[in-house]
């Protein structure tokens, strides 16, 4: 186990770090500062080496520079960076757009069109959903986080501090309970649950919503930063149907949960539902910005020219790096991997649960993992969380928590068996050492974790 002596360059790049970098772009667990990685392994600037089981918070499904995605990318960048395709055309950008149309849910014709964030992505999806539809009212859901453009910002509702100070919202916003199961709004239990949450969304279009003037419901199909909390599938398929029989457009927001990630190549698959529009993100590029929308193509036809247009959204690198990533995820079966190792973790993390009490619930589909950290009483806590968090990295794991208690297990999709299994071994001396009251404050110093 390292001291903090193990960390001396690290510590002086974070305080270079607070003096000129805004805080408000991090959420800080423990002071970390990556130099390099290959695979599922991050070397820090100490020398220190670590595991990742948190994958440039699930960005990196391929790893931290996989050689196929660094080798189109350099390949790439001898003959061209980026020429905008904002007013030019450049062939990697429609090589990848077919690509996305083919593995993206339903047969129907779809187009693409692209960006640098998964926050400028759903401020797309919202404006081709109003174009498309003529409507103005956009549903989304409590705790959900759709990003940080005032856009995507306002179809979230996961954080006070993201709204804090920041004046009005984009009008037009709705929120309504994500049906959370474990702790149901309605104070259901699943024998005695009538949707009850779809159902407040109906009874909104009879009292003060018309849903004719409802353009889209926004949908992480796993609630990702309210703690990885999976919906049940008759209450995703029902509410796809309502915005059938309403003509709303259903929006999955794939950014964390797609390419493999859950087990499936997006995760509204493990519904049956097949949606209207796909926003993607994060990984779709092994770590280059890039962002993009899959959707019908008549509702991609909506919006005129220049209606969304970014200089350097599309642009050759980044679509490289996503065509390798593509490739990669194929040939090297990622997607079978990640729901192979995702029971295998989700499996022994059981098995300590029974010498652990701290272990609460553990849900997960694929390689995205919510592991609960509890009190002696079942209550979530913090705390726990923190100097967990923050004892793995002192022991060579990298590994984040969401909410107040939530540990998020998403390791790069590439992660050999050996590696989770050792980085669960980390894992299991962390909650040890807790246990044992030998995690002193030094961890709080350091952490403040989202919120
Ligand atoms: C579900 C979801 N949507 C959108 C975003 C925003 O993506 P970005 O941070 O690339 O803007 C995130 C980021 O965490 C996300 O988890």
């Amino acid at each position: 186990m390292n001291g903090l002596d193990a960390f001396p360059r690290s510590l002086a790049l974070v305080e270079r770090d607070g003096r000129v970098l805004s805080g408000c772009a991090r959420s800080p667990y423990y002071p970390l500062v990556v130099k390099s990685g290959r695979g599922a392994v991050l070397e820090d600037v100490d020398g220190n080496r670590f595991i990742d089981f948190s994958a440039g918070a699930a960005s990196l499904n391929t790893g931290t520079c996989h050689p196929r995605v660094v080798e189109a990318v350099t390949e790439q960048a001898r003959s061209l960076l980026c020429y905008t395709i904002g007013y030019m055309y450049e062939e990697s950008s429609v090589e990848l757009a077919e690509r996305l149309c083919a593995v993206t849910p339903g047969s129907f014709p779809k187009k693409v069109a692209y960006g640098l964030s998964g926050s400028d992505a759903i401020d797309g999806a919202v404006k081709f959903a109003r174009a498309f539809t003529g409507r103005s009212e956009i549903i989304s859901f409590r705790t959900a986080y759709h990003g940080s453009t005032y856009g995507a910002l306002s179809a979230s509702a996961i954080s006070l501090n993201m709204r804090r100070g920041l004046g009005p919202m984009i009008p037009g916003f709705h929120v309504f309970p994500y049906p959370i199961c474990a702790r149901c709004p309605f104070g259901r239990r699943e024998e005695s649950c009538d949707l009850e949450c779809l159902k407040d969304i109906e009874e909104a279009f009879r009292l003060y919503l018309p849903a004719e003037e409802v353009a889209a419901v926004l949908f992480e199909p796993i609630a990702g930063d309210a703690g990885l909390m999976i919906p049940p599938a008759r209450y995703v398929r029902a509410l796809a149907d309502l915005c059938r029989r309403e003509g709303i457009l259903f929006v999955s927001d794939e950014v964390q949960q797609g390419f493999g990630r859950t087990g499936r190549w997006f995760a509204i698959e493990h519904f049956d539902v097949v949606p209207d529009i796909v926003v993607l993100g994060k990984a779709i590029a092994s770590g280059m910005p890039l962002s993009a929308l899959v959707m019908r193509s008549e509702i991609a036809d909506a919006l005129s020219d220049p209606g969304h247009i970014f200089t350097l959204a599309g642009g050759a690198v980044c679509c490289q790096a996503a065509l390798a990533t593509l490739d990669v995820i194929e040939e090297e079966r990622l997607v079978e991997r990640s729901r192979r190792l995702g029971d295998l973790i989700r499996e022994r993390l059981a098995a300590m649960g029974e010498t652990l009490p701290l272990l609460g619930d553990c849900r997960g589909l694929g390689l995205t993992i919510g592991q609960e950290i509890v009190d002696d009483n079942g209550n979530p806590d913090r705390d726990a969380c923190t100097r967990v968090c923050f004892r793995c990295w002192q022991r060579g794991l990298v590994l984040t928590f969401l909410g107040d208690n939530v540990l998020r297990i998403q390791p790069p999709l590439i992660i050999t068996e050996e590696e989770a299994l050792k980085g669960l071994e980390i894992l299991r001396l962390a909650l040890e050492d807790y246990r044992a009251g030998s995690i002193g404050d030094e961890a709080l110093r350091f952490a403040r974790g989202w919120s």
